[in-house]
């Protein structure tokens, strides 16, 4: 074995899809937070189903991890209705999205997962799909070719994207209902995080499941991975109990801080700190300094980093705020030097 400090990875990063469908609410009542989003999500499944119709089409927007794939699945689940997953990088052809649509059963749920990510030219195949679940297709090639209009059985469009700002304005317009995912409070975490230690059998104190809570960054994917990582950590050296100690002991290694930032979060706050005389610097330059996808420290990194006004988004780039240099140990340039503190 090497005794090179193995690279920990950024615990939110790594695919673990099972991890997330065992733990997956499965009812409106079992979603935590987003109250006003479950009301509203409430009233428009009771009515419709009242009324014997097909949900407004839906999009949910939100950084990953805040519950778009499991809300959609409950929605499908609550209308009592099948429910059908593709992803925009998924749909390649005008074809693939007749396939599916064609297919459905009545008042179905079609979830397009990074619906931001869908080809711009198959953006409007769905909209007259949408409007009145019409779906014009070209048959034959050539002199022969003509437009056939096929009659859709009606359908909910759910989309879900990290990034409601890339969709086109025609595009968002035709979701009668849209949302935006919240980041969770520490207190809603904790509720999280005990329902998961419940379904896992993990033995969690109170104060462990706050301090797990704390440094989810407010969301509830990474609050359930760090919760499996601190029950492993208690398993091995502190008797299978999770208590604030073990939880502690276990993110300290993990290197996840008292903030709940990880590794690359700090070598994003250092950079633009140290390399860049904290900032502003552009997003690709910064993401060739930590050697990270630009789209990873926009969707993942950047929305936590800004709302915990660590860094600022300005014109010419991000910068980082004096929080930013505390939170280092650094001492902040002198305020002459900028004019952000
Ligand atoms: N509101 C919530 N209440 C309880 N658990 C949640 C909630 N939102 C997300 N989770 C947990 O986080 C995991 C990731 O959620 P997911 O719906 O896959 O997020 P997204 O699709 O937005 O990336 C789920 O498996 C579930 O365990
Ligand atoms: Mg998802």
């Amino acid at each position: 074995m090497s005794d090179a400090p193995a690279r920990i990875q950024t615990p939110y990063l790594v695919p673990e899809d099972e991890l997330d469908r065992s733990l997956r609410p499965r009812t409106l009542g079992e979603f935590v937070g987003q109250a006003p989003l479950r009301e509203q999500l409430a009233v428009a499944i009771e009515a419709c189903a009242a009324r014997g119709e097909a949900l407004d089409h839906l999009l949910l927007a939100g950084p990953p991890g805040l519950g778009k794939t499991s809300l959609a699945q409950i929605v499908a689940a609550e209308l009592d209705v099948p429910f059908v997953q593709t992803a925009g990088p998924a749909l390649e052809r005008k074809g693939d999205i007749a396939a599916f649509l064609t297919a459905l059963e009545p008042r179905s749920v079609f979830f397009v997962d990074e619906i931001h990510r869908l080809a711009r030219t198959l953006e409007e195949t769905f909209y007259p799909a949408m409007e009145d679940g019409r779906l014009p297709i070209t048959v034959g090639q050539g002199a022969g070719a003509r437009v056939v209009t096929l009659e859709l059985p009606p359908f909910t469009l759910i989309g879900a994207t990290t990034r409601a700002g890339l969709l086109t304005t025609p595009l968002r317009d035709r979701f009668g209902i849209q949302a935006r995912l919240e980041p969770y409070t520490p207190e809603q975490l904790a509720v999280i995080v005990r329902r998961s230690a419940g379904i896992l059998e993990v033995d969690l104190e109170e104060q462990g499941a706050l301090a797990i809570a704390a440094r989810s960054r407010g969301t509830p994917r990474v609050a359930n991975r760090l919760l499996k990582r601190v029950r492993d950590f208690a398993e091995v050296r502190m008797e299978g109990i999770v208590t604030a100690a073990a939880a502690e002991a276990a993110l300290a290694m993990l290197e996840v801080d008292e903030l709940g930032l990880d590794r690359l979060d700090r070598e994003i706050l250092g950079a633009i700190c140290t390399k860049f005389a904290g900032g502003p610097v552009g997003l690709s330059t910064l993401a060739v300094a930590v050697g990270e996808e630009q789209d990873t420290i926009e969707d993942v990194y950047e929305p936590y980093l800004l709302q915990q006004g660590l860094i600022k988004r300005t014109p010419r780039g991000r910068a980082a705020t004096r929080a930013a240099f505390e939170h280092l140990g650094l001492s902040a340039p002198a305020p002459a030097e900028s004019s952000l503190f």
